[in-house]
């Protein structure tokens, strides 16, 4: 019998990549082929299986071609033995990216967050200078951008979080060089008429990595667990991923910021709880909660395409699951607890 919570790499691939119906039938309407620019990374290998399961079960003909450094070459080993065609390009070389396919229907994904403090200039170059060189070549594509919920200023803990009419605010280096990237898009956008949807993330998960795997491990080994950032939004990598595909349906000049993340502010002590009953121990905990965190509110996403269906506790269960039987995990924190913008 199939596992509820497969264990496996390939096989955990597979599953987070299992495209909803209201995907399949999406895909079913979209015209042409897609290109995902960044595959390689976290998200880059659900979104572009997702795509290739929907076309299959669609019956319309189209390819999905994933375009990265390959950095980690199993991934696209991966990839193209599940039908997904690849391309090796550094997107921050123009002449590299002119040599690039044009396609209907982007997805930009690349980007920098972490070693911001010690190369700030990596990070600038990854986030807005890439945007630029991407943004003049895919001129009459339609855009999905992912961008993050850290491009607003820090909203209540008591409150919904913000919309997208809040402005946006450079709170550190990092936030601001995401700023950045949405300002280049947009000019560019504006300037050819491009359409685009700035797809504004807060914490995809899933059983490798995010923040649920940071809390689980914690708990599990004894650690305390820090709560001066108590509040915050989650949401299941297969929901945000097929929300990106659904997102190609209203990208659009001027570009559309939308707001991707669960229904709900989560608290980080009730996740630890919640973890610490599952492995029977007790959780600890240090820091003062904070008044303000990076909080957003979804609702509009969840109006357009619904609201993403994995509560909560099945997210704890199936990390709980993963991070009990030892199973691999990516090893990369997401330093969630991160207030000074320092990354
Ligand atoms: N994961 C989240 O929870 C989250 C939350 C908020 C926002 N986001 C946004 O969503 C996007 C995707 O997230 P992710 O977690 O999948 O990011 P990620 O793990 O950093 O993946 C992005 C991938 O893009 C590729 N890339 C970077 N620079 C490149 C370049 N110059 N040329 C070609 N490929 C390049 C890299 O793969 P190679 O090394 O193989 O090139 C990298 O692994 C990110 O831009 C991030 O800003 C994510």
């Amino acid at each position: 019998m199939e596992p509820l919570f497969p264990e496996e790499n390939e096989q955990i691939d597979r599953w987070l990549a299992h495209p909803p119906e209201h995907v399949v039938e999406a895909v079913n309407n979209h015209s042409g082929d897609y290109l995902v620019l960044g595959v390689g990374g976290k998200m880059g290998t659900t979104l572009a299986l997702m795509l290739e399961e929907a076309i299959r079960r669609s019956g319309r003909e189209a390819t999905v071609t994933g375009v990265s450094r390959f950095s980690r070459p199993e991934v696209r080993a991966e990839l193209e033995a599940q039908g997904v065609k690849t391309l090796a390009c550094d997107l921050a070389s123009a002449d590299e990216v002119a040599a690039l396919p044009t396609s209907t229907n982007v997805f930009f994904l690349a980007g920098q967050k972490f070693g911001t403090t010690d190369a700030p200039e990596a990070t600038w170059m990854q986030n807005t200078i890439v945007p630029s060189i991407v943004a003049r070549h895919f001129t009459t594509s339609r855009m999905v951008v992912f961008s993050t919920g850290c491009v607003y200023p820090f909203a209540s803990t008591d409150g919904a979080g913000c919309d997208e009419s809040v402005p946006l605010s450079c709170q550190g280096e990092y936030a601001s060089s995401c700023v950045g990237r949405e300002r280049v898009f947009t000019h560019f956008a504006k300037l050819n008429q491009t359409p685009v949807n700035l797809f504004r993330l807060n914490y995809a998960c899933e059983v490798r990595y995010g923040v649920l795997v940071d809390i689980a491990t914690r708990v599990r080994a004894g650690e305390s667990i820090d709560l001066t950032t108590e509040w915050l939004n989650l949401i299941w990598q297969t929901d945000a991923v097929a929300h990106a595909i659904r997102c190609l349906e209203i990208a659009d000049c001027p570009p559309v910021p939308l707001n991707i993340t669960g229904p709900n502010r989560i608290s980080v002590r009730e996740i630890a709880e919640k973890f610490a009953e599952k492995f029977d121990t007790e959780a600890k905990f240090t820091g003062t909660p904070a008044a303000t965190a990076w909080l957003s509110d979804a609702s509009k996403s969840h109006k357009l395409f619904g609201v993403p269906p994995r509560s909560i506790d099945w997210m704890i269960d199936a990390v709980a699951h993963h991070v009990a039987a030892g199973a691999p995990l990516l090893g990369k924190p997401t330093h969630f607890e991160t207030r000074d913008g320092k990354f």
